[in-house]
């Protein structure tokens, strides 16, 4: 087993959130201790409804926004310990792709310039080696070098997307956090660019955290999934398990969420009854059982834990029973 470049470890983020004039500010607890790790060529992805989470997540990895608790080891770095040398050094060493491109990209600037802005930024290259190393990743994430002096809205969305990867990739992070990459793309464009993801993993060896609200998108990018409610993990463990028997109710009722070619009568239909509930006014015991069907007692008043079962990690008082 190789080394991990990313763990979280109890990682959490509060924000304080005003209610109006006359009421005390509340807090919302958008990320609520949750550990994972992530070892160079793997897939970690992250999938939970919308408002549990995900890029509250994203931007703690990133380091767009500091943690409220926990810690965060990029590469063998300590973030909340790393001297300023080592902070610019992760800022390169991890980076994002966000769901919309166009507005990653700027839209009065040539692609070439844009991509090879990072190169400008961190490196002491010529402007012949830069142009040199902008063709080769143009041509790596399927795009023809002599678009180059064309501007953003020239090309498809698909396009634009390849181009924010490009980007993304320029200077080799160790860690790629990819935020919803393929949900704003046409179907048929989102196998291609999955795919580029995939290669460019195999080809550079890079870590990714891959964020879908859609389990079914994720199946074949990842090697382990997490599944969030609530800002808590629910979930955590090898896709193969956790396509193959989810044991969460939550895990099973997105997975029976997806449509299939093929259904299996054997598996039950879970349909989620209800919305996700207030942040501010999390419900008390299991956050998912105002809307499981397995629900009990128990599950109003304790929080379940994540504990091992069957070859994954699930935080569920009843899992035996769904086993
Ligand atoms: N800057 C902020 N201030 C206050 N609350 C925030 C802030 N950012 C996020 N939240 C809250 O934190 C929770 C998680 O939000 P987050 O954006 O991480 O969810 P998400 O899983 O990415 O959702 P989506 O699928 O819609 O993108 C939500 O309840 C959200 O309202
Ligand atoms: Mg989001």
């Amino acid at each position: 087993m190789s080394v991990p470049v990313l763990i979280a470890d109890e990682l959490s983020k509060h924000y304080r959130v005003s209610r109006g004039l006359f009421k005390p500010p509340a807090t919302v607890q958008a990320l609520n201790g949750v550990s994972f790790s992530v070892s160079a060529g793997q897939t970690l992805a992250v999938v939970g409804e919308s408002g549990c989470g995900k890029s509250t997540l994203a931007r703690a990895l990133t380091l767009i926004e500091t943690p409220s608790g926990g810690d965060l080891m990029i590469d063998g770095i300590d973030v909340a310990r790393a001297s300023r040398a080592e902070q610019k050094r992760l800022r390169q060493d991890v980076q994002m792709v966000f769901q919309n491109p166009y507005a990653s990209l700027n839209p009065r600037q040539k692609i070439a310039s844009q991509l090879a802005e990072p190169l400008v930024i961190n490196t002491a290259l010529s402007a012949a080696e830069r142009r040199e190393k902008v063709h080769a990743m143009m041509a790596q994430v399927g795009l023809r070098t002599e678009h180059d002096q064309r501007y953003p809205h020239m090309f498809s969305g698909g396009q634009r997307q390849r181009i924010a990867i490009a980007r993304a990739m320029m200077l080799q992070p160790k860690v790629l956090i990819a935020d919803e990459p393929t949900s704003a793309l046409d179907v048929s464009i989102q196998a291609q660019v999955l795919n580029l993801f995939m290669d460019l993993q195999e080809q550079l060896g890079t870590a990714y955290v891959f964020i879908s609200h859609n389990l079914s998108v994720v199946r074949h990018i990842a090697d382990q999934v997490m599944v969030m409610y609530l800002g808590r993990a629910v979930e955590v463990g090898p896709s193969e398990q956790l396509y193959q028997r989810p044991l969460h109710p939550y895990t099973r009722a997105l997975l029976s969420a997806t449509p299939q070619i093929h259904p299996d009568p054997s598996r039950l239909k879970i349909r989620i009854e209800g919305e996700l509930p207030n942040p501010l006014n999390p419900p008390t015991g299991c956050a998912f059982h105002l809307r499981c069907p397995h629900a009990s007692e128990q599950c109003r008043e304790q929080t379940p834990r994540l504990r091992a079962l069957e070859g994954r990690e699930v935080a569920c008082h009843h899992a035996e029973t769904l086993l």
